[in-house]
């Protein structure tokens, strides 16, 4: 238990993999959650999104029942981007969904919507606010070029604003019954950044234990000890995470299905199905979760390019999801052949072969001889002959020495999917 306690992450190492949404007045612009900032807006200039915002399609319980069907565990919303605008009723700012003309507490609903579906929720706070009356001009802001700080700073204080935050998460943390992840977003430290000083972050991750003490905390608070994961954005790390000690961390990647994350219209790298599962095994076999994230529209539904890609996880994860539940990164001494990846339930004492291109025939498994007890495919639980004998000939592919073979069928079932997977019951 370190100086800022601990959250419990027993629950988030099960489930693996959750939805990300990102929805606030930026998805009407449709060009990035940054817009503001990239384009140099004003508040003035971007008040028309705030008068006019009114998601008359807004039905979470689609969403909620997309992201279940997905095979996703639980969510984290942003309750408030950098923009500043609020999806709830917080009693501490006007800028918020309530006094937009859709005129609802939209995190509620999202929230009571992804619950019954049985998804753990978590809630995205920004630390950046551009809208904020007390909020400084910094090397983020949206007016770092066009507004001279010392004057733009008149009369703004920091610790008025980490007040501001303080009120808003209590808000969080209690209105909106047990909320599982608290996700704060994010530090820059430096002559023209934010950090932990400005944050007040230690304060701020005393007053969230005290309202939920199991809850987990992200660590971008920039503050050392106080993060329960580790959160890799928009890359995949290449093994498993440690500390610097070398011990392994409890980490989840965020990741986009195009590379931004708030809704963007135009946006036309959109990463196939096929890619989008090898994601999340490749998250998993190297000891970590997937966080996959959708923009929703201005008019609040999911587009049908991301309502896709859920559904091609959704078909993957209903023949195959007992690889990914429970399992993390392999004992060390199994090492994956090409194209392959492990993962492994400890529980269960299974080993999960992914085969990210199908092999003719057969397969080696180094480190494995008269370690298997019984082998299938898991799509459909039929069995694969395996063997350890080392090939005498060269004429047939016997094992190699301290290898087993599986002898795999030519084609596989269709369910199998983007990924065949074959279970391993070890001994
Ligand atoms: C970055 C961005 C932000 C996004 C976040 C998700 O920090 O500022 O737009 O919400 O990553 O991880």
């Amino acid at each position: 238990m370190g100086k800022y306690g601990r959250g419990d992450t027993s629950w988030f190492t099960h489930d693996r993999f959750g939805m990300f949404i990102h929805w606030g007045l930026y998805s009407m612009l449709a060009r990035h959650e940054w817009i503001k900032h990239r384009e140099e807006r004003s508040d003035a200039e971007y008040q028309v999104y705030f008068d006019l915002f009114e998601p008359d399609m807004f039905n979470p319980k689609e969403w909620a029942k997309a992201a279940r069907e997905a095979g996703m565990k639980y969510m984290v919303v942003t309750s408030k981007h950098h923009e500043g605008f609020c999806l709830w009723d917080s009693k501490y700012t006007d800028y918020k969904a309530t006094n937009t003309p859709i005129k609802k507490d939209l995190l509620k609903e999202i929230v009571e919507a992804f619950r019954a579906e049985g998804l753990k929720v978590g809630f995205y706070y920004s630390l950046l606010d551009w809208h904020h009356p007390d909020f400084t001009l910094d090397g983020c802001h949206p007016l770092r070029n066009k507004a001279k700080k010392e004057e733009y700073d008149k009369g703004r204080d920091m610790t008025r604003y980490a007040q501001y935050m303080r009120d808003q998460v209590t808000e969080l943390l209690t209105n909106y019954g047990k909320i599982d992840i608290i996700w704060f977003d994010f530090s820059y430290p430096g002559p023209n950044g934010k950090g932990r000083d400005q944050w007040e972050s230690e304060k701020l991750v005393k007053l969230v234990r005290s309202l939920a003490p199991d809850i987990i905390i992200d660590n971008r608070l920039d503050l050392p000890g106080s993060g329960d994961i580790v959160t890799p954005e928009q890359y995949t790390p290449d093994k498993g995470m440690v500390d610097e000690d070398g011990n392994p961390v409890v980490w989840e990647g965020c990741q986009t299905f195009s590379g931004s994350w708030g809704y963007f219209r135009d946006e036309a790298t959109w990463k196939s199905p096929k890619m989008c599962i090898e994601m999340l095994i490749n998250h998993v076999s190297r000891g970590g979760n997937l966080l996959m994230n959708v923009g929703p529209t201005s008019r609040g539904y999911i587009d049908h390019r991301a309502m896709d890609r859920l559904a091609s996880f959704g078909k993957w994860m209903k023949y195959n999801g007992r690889s990914i539940y429970g399992c993390g990164q392999a004992p060390s001494e199994f090492k994956a052949p090409d194209d392959c990846r492990y993962t492994y339930n400890p529980k269960t004492n299974r080993l999960y072969i992914h085969f990210f291109s199908w092999p003719f025939k057969h397969i080696h498994l180094p480190g494995l001889a008269d370690k298997v007890k019984y082998a299938q495919l898991l799509c459909d639980g039929s069995e694969i002959h395996f063997s350890s004998t080392v090939a005498q000939t060269g004429m047939t592919s016997g094992s190699p020495s301290g290898a087993v073979t599986l002898n795999l069928p030519v084609v596989v079932p269709q369910q199998a999917g983007e990924v065949p997977v074959i279970e391993i019951f070890l001994k």
